[in-house]
């Protein structure tokens, strides 16, 4: 019989620090496809009961049907939650560690599940954490 595990708060866990999540992200990165602007991408969000849900770029020979890794990482948290995601963090990473900030569709994506979501990512200037209302203000809400 194992040993039961010290029951860590969940705000405690490993998995919940920025550098955890960006871990993730870049993780994510490595299974971008690719293969027209070999600009890989991944993101990695975290929701505010502490789960971590991975995403990547994903082109397509028609352009303009690539996804971003950002809305990857969305679209596959709502698909495995339903659609009571509310997302607390997200890394965004370039696996070259090019300056990477989430584009604006991806922005308005973060703010429809996480307006008040705090965003991980590296600029000219180094690792940034913004709230996404700074990044989108004014950002579009139906109701
Ligand atoms: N890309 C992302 O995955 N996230 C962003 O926020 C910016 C751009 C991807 C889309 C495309 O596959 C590649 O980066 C180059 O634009």
């Amino acid at each position: 019989m194992p040993k039961p595990k010290p029951n860590r708060a969940k705000s405690e866990s490993r998995r919940e620090s920025p550098a955890a999540l960006i871990a993730a992200a870049r993780l994510a990165a490595k299974n971008a496809y690719a293969p027209y602007s070999k600009f890989k991408v991944g993101a990695a969000l975290l929701t505010v009961s502490g789960e971590v849900f991975p995403g990547c770029n994903v082109e397509n020979s028609s352009y303009g049907v690539t996804n971003c890794a950002e809305r990857t990482a969305i679209f596959s948290a709502v698909s495995q939650l339903g659609p009571k995601l509310e997302i607390r963090a997200i890394a965004v990473v370039n696996a070259g560690n090019t300056p990477c900030a989430p584009c604006g569709v991806c922005r308005q994506a973060i703010y429809e599940f996480g307006p008040d979501a705090t965003v991980f990512f590296l600029s000219a200037k180094g690792w940034e954490e913004l709230p996404i209302a700074e990044l989108l203000p004014y950002g579009f809400r139906l109701k």
